[in-house]
């Protein structure tokens, strides 16, 4: 089996944990590299539905060994409130559970700072999940983090959280009229949550290369989408972390040779939770079917998500940042029961015809999408098991969609399921 990247090619949502889910079947290391508790993952299996932000989903196969890489930022309390989760679904984590001593640590001083900033942003709010991704990792790059490993000795933890405190305390008092947080509550809530993960805690590079060495098969699970990536997406809104397959190897702490192939998934139509542009954006009752049959509300947040036909210049650009090797449509039955359905081939924008989204927002918000409309298949499509078993306009459809962004189609979901799945070429 070769090394993948499975990342989002979208707004987040695609359903990656499912792909992830079922292709882990043939791997034996599942590795998360960036975001956070922002992201949420619904996998289910035998009619039990497994919610996770951090833990990778792999995990629910007790023959995988599951990693969270350096380039995720950590929150502790979600952690261990995901582990007592599976204990309490019969599932141990214990031994096959490794969080990098590296990656950053999500303190009550990130996730005050997130919703503080967002509600002074009033209008301009980016709609974050509220879960301090932003000013960890904006603490991160301005050398002033915990990291995982400091939580485990109070020599480390305590300056840190005292320069850190210093900083965000100043800024609550005075900028916000908020309270500040006593960092001696911190050091002693953060070292207790540091013994309780502490028999997880392991330099991941060196057990990454380990397991490459012997020939061990690796999936890097991406969360979010490479249109909320903060460099490629649609800045400012996005997130704070690079959500492209390139950042798996930084994340990770292995070298791009270590990669072998990069799965795109992309859900048969388009989705985005929060704020910011989104071209094919319905905001009728086609929208209001989508999102009622494709079950489309927040697994973080439980907002609505905003629903919208596929946008090809989306996928495309993904296609481009990330090296898509493969896609892997997801949610394609949700799309069963409508007669006609629409594809937006390209942009318009200034009379000039666009094939990707622009960087600029400005020009993204200019943008008019041009569609082609295919017809519908009208049945269901939730127990077919191969590509011959699928509608023969599923199929053209399908083949549109991979036409377009010229990458060839890996594997279909049809239901939430991991035995919906249907493999087409994974080569
Ligand atoms: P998964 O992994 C969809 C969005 C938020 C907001 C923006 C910034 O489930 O696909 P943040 O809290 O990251 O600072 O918020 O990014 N967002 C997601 N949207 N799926 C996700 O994750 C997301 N994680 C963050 O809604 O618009
Ligand atoms: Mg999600």
């Amino acid at each position: 089996m070769p090394n993948r990247v499975v990342i989002g090619s979208q707004w987040g949502d695609e359903g990656k944990a499912k792909v992830v889910d079922f292709l882990t079947l043939d791997a034996d290391v599942i590795v998360r590299f960036q975001g956070g508790a922002n992201a949420g993952h619904t996998v289910k299996v035998e009619n039990k539905e497994f919610v996770f932000h951090l833990i990778p989903s792999g995990i629910m196969h007790e023959d995988k060994l599951c990693v969270i890489g350096n380039g995720v930022v950590l929150d502790p309390v979600q952690t261990l409130r995901e582990i007592e989760d599976l204990h309490t679904k019969g599932i141990y984590p214990e031994g096959r559970l490794i969080i990098a001593n590296n990656a950053h640590v999500v303190l009550p001083y990130h996730s005050t700072l997130d919703k503080l900033k967002e509600l002074k942003a009033g209008k301009a709010a980016i709609g974050t999940t509220g879960r301090g991704i932003g000013p960890c990792y904006s603490d991160k790059v301005n050398r002033i983090g915990v990291r995982v490993g400091d939580l485990l000795d109070e020599k480390e933890l305590r300056p840190r959280v005292e320069v850190m405190a210093a900083v965000h305390n100043e800024e609550f008092t005075s900028l916000y009229d908020a309270e500040p947080i006593d960092p001696e509550v911190v050091i002693k809530e953060y070292l207790d949550l540091g013994q309780k993960i502490a028999p997880y805690v392991k330099d991941v590079c060196e057990f990454l290369y380990g397991q490459l060495k012997s020939g061990k098969h690796l999936i890097f699970e991406g969360a979010q989408g490479t249109i909320l990536d903060v460099d490629q997406g649609t800045y400012p809104f996005v997130t704070s972390s690079n959500t492209v397959a390139g950042y798996a190897s930084c994340g990770a702490g292995v070298g791009p040779t270590a990669i072998d192939q990069v799965v795109g998934v992309v859900k048969a139509y388009t989705t985005r939770v929060g704020n910011g542009p989104f071209p094919t954006e319905l905001l009728d009752d086609v929208g209001d079917k989508l999102r009622k049959i494709g079950n489309e509300y927040g697994a973080t947040t439980g907002r609505n998500r905003r629903c919208g036909w596929f946008d090809a210049p989306v996928v495309r650009k993904a296609t481009i940042v990330n090296g898509l090797t493969h896609l892997a449509i997801t949610k394609l039955d949700v799309l069963d029961t409508f007669k006609e359905i629409q594809i937006c081939t390209h942009y318009v924008c200034d009379g000039e015809k666009l094939n990707l989204i622009p960087n600029q927002l400005s020009k993204v918000g200019r943008c008019t999408p041009v569609y082609e409309t295919l017809p519908g298949w009208n049945s269901d499509t939730t127990s077919c098991k191969s590509w011959e078993e699928l509608p023969s306009n599923a199929k053209k459809y399908l083949q549109r969609l991979s036409e377009l962004v010229d990458v060839k189609i890996g594997m279909i979901s049809i239901g939430a399921r991991r035995d919906q799945s249907i493999i087409i070429d994974m080569e």
